[in-house]
């Protein structure tokens, strides 16, 4: 079975408590969950991960043997020349999901340092954001 790791960045873990306006009142959990379904029904295996720290955030993505990467990188999207180089340095499919829409925000969140090393982006969906990113990771890795 194929491996992916879920990567989730800072202030992920307050979901549902954090500007529910925004992110909408769904956890973090209640997210997993969907990407677990999604798993079982696809025949993939999921490692979840979150951290508010960018050296752990790098350390686990050196450090994985998974096949295909889904991260939210939050808040280090914007900011992080350090996660942008580990990401850079794996040949995995690599798909970047946001909740809300970045485009459509502060100009400071129009700009993701991780957009040119991933296969692609999906912004803007919600809980959906995560399900459809893992679904397209999923078809790169059959390719
Ligand atoms: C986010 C967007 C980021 O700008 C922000 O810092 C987050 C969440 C999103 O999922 O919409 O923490 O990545």
């Amino acid at each position: 079975m194929k491996k992916i790791l879920v990567i989730n960045g800072p202030n992920l873990d307050v979901l549902g408590k954090r500007e529910t306006n925004l992110y909408g009142s769904e956890t973090i959990d209640d997210i997993n969950k969907a990407l677990q379904k999604v798993s079982v029904e696809k025949k993939v295996e999921i490692e979840f991960y979150q951290s508010n720290h960018e050296g752990d955030i790098v350390d686990k993505i050196n450090e994985t043997d998974a096949e295909g990467i889904l991260i939210n990188p939050a808040a280090y999207t914007h900011t992080s020349v350090a996660i942008h180089d580990a990401l850079r340095a794996k040949t995995l499919p690599i798909v970047e999901v946001h909740l809300s829409n970045i485009y459509a925000r502060e100009e400071f969140r129009h700009k993701s340092l991780i957009a040119p090393v991933v296969s692609g982006q999906i912004s803007g969906f919600g809980k959906d954001s995560y399900t459809l990113g893992l679904d397209a990771l999923i078809g790169l890795l059959k390719q």
